[in-house]
C-alpha cells in the first residue's frame, strides 16, 4: 500500500518543487514519509526515490547516513540520549539507563510493547555546553538527571508535552517530522 495519500503526494512535490535541483529534497521528503510510518520502510524509501526520479539505493544511501531517520518502527515519542563523551562524563549512561526503565524496555529491546516509547543512546547532540543532553521527538532537554529522565517520560505517558531547554516541542515523533519536512510549523 502506498505511503503518500493523494494528499501528501501534492505537499511531496510542492517541497520538491524548492529546490533547483530534485535530489535536493532528499532528506525533507523522507522526514514527510517518516511523519506517515513513524520509520521510512523500503515502500517509502521507494516512493521518495521514484518522486526524485532517483534509484531506491540513492535514497537508501542517505537514508542510512542520516540516524534521524528511522529504519525501523517507533513508538510515539522518540527519545535519544547522548552518551558521547562530554555527556558521559556527566552521566549520561545514567540517563540513559533510567529512560529505559521508565520506558519498560527489556534488555535488546529499542521500543516500549505499548507502542509509546523509543529510546536510543545517541552520539554527540551539538549541546556539549548542557551536558547530559535527552532529545524527546528531537527537542534538546539540557543538564538532564535520571530522576528528571523518568519525570519527562511519566509526563509524556500522561499525553504532556515538556517544554524543553530552548523554545518550544513538537507534539509526537510524526509531527516533528513533518516540521523537518517543512509542511507544518511548530505551534
Ligand atoms: S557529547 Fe553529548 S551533546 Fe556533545
Amino acid at each position: 500500500m502506498a505511503v503518500l495519500t493523494p494528499e501528501l503526494r501534492a505537499q511531496a512535490e510542492a517541497i520538491v518543487a524548492r529546490y533547483p535541483r530534485p535530489r535536493s529534497a532528499i532528506l525533507p521528503l523522507l522526514y514527510l514519509v517518516q511523519s506517515v510510518e513513524g520509520w521510512v520502510s523500503p515502500e517509502g524509501l521507494r516512493e521518495v526515490a521514484e518522486l526524485l526520479g532517483l534509484r531506491t539505493a540513492e535514497v537508501e544511501a542517505v537514508a542510512t547516513f542520516y540516524t534521524m531517520i528511522r529504519p525501523r518502527p517507533t513508538g510515539r515519542h522518540v527519545v535519544n540520549v547522548c552518551t558521547n563523551l562530554s555527556c558521559a562524563l556527566r552521566g549520561g549512561r545514567d540517563v540513559y539507563a533510567a529512560a529505559r526503565e521508565a520506558a519498560g524496555l527489556r534488555p535488546g529491546e529499542e521500543s516500549s510493547a505499548d507502542g509509546l516509547f523509543t529510546v536510543r543512546e545517541e552520539e554527540c547532540l551539538g549541546a556539549c555546553d548542557g551536558a547530559p543532553v535527552m532529545q524527546v521527538d528531537f527537542a534538546n532537554h539540557e543538564r538532564v538527571t535520571p530522576e528528571r529522565a523518568r519525570e519527562l517520560l511519566d509526563a509524556l505517558r500522561r499525553g504532556e508535552v515538556p517544554a524543553p531547554s530552548r523554545g518550544a516541542a513538537p507534539r509526537d515523533f510524526r509531527h516533528a517530522c513533518r516540521i523537518l519536512a517543512g509542511v507544518e510549523d511548530l505551534a
